[in-house]
Order: C-alpha cells, then structure tokens, then sequence
C-alpha cells in the first residue's frame, strides 16, 4: 500500500470515543514509525527524519500529556488496578527521556536512528498494554464516556496550541530539521 503518511488521519475517530481517540493516536504513531523505518534506509534523508522524528516527538507528548491529566486519572478512580496505571507512567517517563534526547539530536548523531528505534519500540509495547489491558478494564468499568472524551479533546488542543503545533496534519514546515530550531520551542513565551 502506498498510504505511508498517517499524518490525516486523526478525524476518524468518534468524538465522544476517549479510547477511540487514543487508539487512533496510536496507530497514527505506528504509521509514524513504520515511515521512519522505511527512511532510515536511504542515505539522503537526513531533513526528512529530522521532520518526521519532531513529528513523532510532538505527537507523543501530546499523547502522553492527554493520558496523565486526563485519562489515567480516571482510570486510576474507576478501576482497581494502581499497578497498571503506574506503570504506564514509568513507561511515560521513560519515552520522554529519549523524546528530549532526541529533540537536541540531529540525525546525523551518533546512536539517531538507534534511539527512534528503541523509542518505537518502547511505544509499541506502551500500546499493546493499554490496548490489550487497560483500554478493556476501562471500557468494562464504563469510564469511557462522552464527558471524558470532550475533557480529552480539549485538553489536547489546548496542548497542541502549547506545543506549538498545528496538528492538522499535512506539512509541518514548521518542523525543521535542526537542533536549534527545536531548542527554540521550548523557549516560547505565549
Ligand atoms: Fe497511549
């Protein structure tokens, strides 16, 4: 298939679907990832990594800030699993570790690829215990109202908006490949 590019997809989910939502973040992030894959194989796609490893990067954090306010909360009040929820948390922690290495990296560094790698990893494993665990738990314990899934939603824009990204997908020519560039977001005043 040629549908590489995930990054138009995220209307598909229901809005009043919390984890539809997140379902459909993740596989947004596995689309994600699987491009870069297929990009780490070709010598000259240094700038296309960069753009696409802060896409992946701002797309995570989006995510896991929208899980720790808004979702995990909920979860952790609803069900009676402490331990899931926490180690969602710690496995949080631990991407966002690589995510701001990354983001001081450019692809040229050593051990790039390496840690979008592992990073990848890290999230799939990430997703398959909240798809295969928690998101079920959840959906049995009824969390998963319309109530959350608006919360959720306007969580993330006012984090997009944060963030400084304008998440409708497409071109990010905001997202450019060096190192400076990306230390500037985090340096934003508004
Ligand atoms: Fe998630």
């Amino acid at each position: 298939m040629a549908d590489t590019k995930a990054s138009h997809s995220t209307a598909a989910a229901k809005p009043e679907d919390a984890i539809a939502a997140l379902t459909a973040d993740h596989k947004k992030v596995k689309a994600l990832f699987t491009e870069f894959k297929r990009l780490k194989e070709q010598d000259d796609a240094q700038e296309q990594k960069a753009e696409l490893v802060s896409r992946i990067c701002m797309e995570l954090k989006v995510h896991a800030e929208i899980e720790e306010e808004v979702f995990y909360p909920a979860v952790r009040k609803q069900i009676d699993d402490e331990d899931l929820v926490d180690e969602a948390l710690v496995e949080h922690a631990s991407a966002k570790e690589l995510i701001a290495q990354l983001e001081e990296m450019d692809p040229e560094d050593d051990l790039y690829d390496a840690k979008v790698t592992v990073l990848g990893e890290q999230i799939d494993h990430h997703v398959k215990e909240e798809e295969g665990e928690m998101f079920p738990k959840a959906k049995k314990a009824k969390i998963n109202t319309p109530e959350l899934a608006a919360q959720m939603a306007e969580r993330k824009a006012a984090v997009q908006t944060a963030l400084g990204e304008e998440d409708d997908g497409g071109s990010k020519a905001g997202a450019r490949g060096s190192k400076r560039s990306r230390t500037d977001k985090g340096m934003r005043s508004s």
